[in-house]
């Protein structure tokens, strides 16, 4: 297996609790590689075409609130596999579901409010990686 990199970013509920260092500790102990990151507020307009996936969810607006609430954190992590497996190591959308030990078991406050972003799948993390750190 080859290096990979995938997108992460750490939500603004978990910015809130001043969880940063704990869930890059949780990443780097996975054995992720930091090569990008930032710290910014996202734009409702950003955020909308961030998620735009999910644009007739009932669920988008609210999403889109809490994800401009406060400032978030982007990241580029790179590891073999990596976005298989950050989807492992952040765990179920739903904490109530998500395993034991995993971020957003140990992070996560619902469904929502669920402390970190992965891509979900390869052609999504170049997408996002572009979205965050392109040109
Ligand atoms: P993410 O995209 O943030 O990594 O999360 P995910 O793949 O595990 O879940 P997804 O279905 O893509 O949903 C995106 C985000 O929307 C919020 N959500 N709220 N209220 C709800 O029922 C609900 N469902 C999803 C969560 O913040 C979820 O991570
Ligand atoms: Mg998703």
């Amino acid at each position: 297996m080859t290096a990979e990199q995938t997108l992460a970013i750490i939500k603004p509920d978990a910015v809130a609790k001043n969880l940063i260092g704990a869930i890059l500790a949780h990443l780097e102990a996975d054995g992720f590689v930091v090569r990008e990151m930032r710290m910014l507020r996202l734009t409702t307009e950003r955020a909308r075409d961030f998620y735009a996936v999910h644009a007739e969810r009932p669920f988008f607006d609210s999403l889109v609130g809490f994800m401009t609430g406060g400032a978030c954190v982007p990241m580029v992590l790179e590891r073999d596999d990596a976005v298989a497996g950050l989807r492992q190591s952040i765990g179920a959308t739903d904490p109530d579901e998500a395993e034991e030990g995993t971020i957003r078991r140990l992070y996560a406050e619902s469904v929502e409010r669920n402390a970190i972003h992965a891509s979900d799948s390869p052609n999504n993390a170049t997408r996002e990686i572009e979205f965050f750190f392109g040109a």
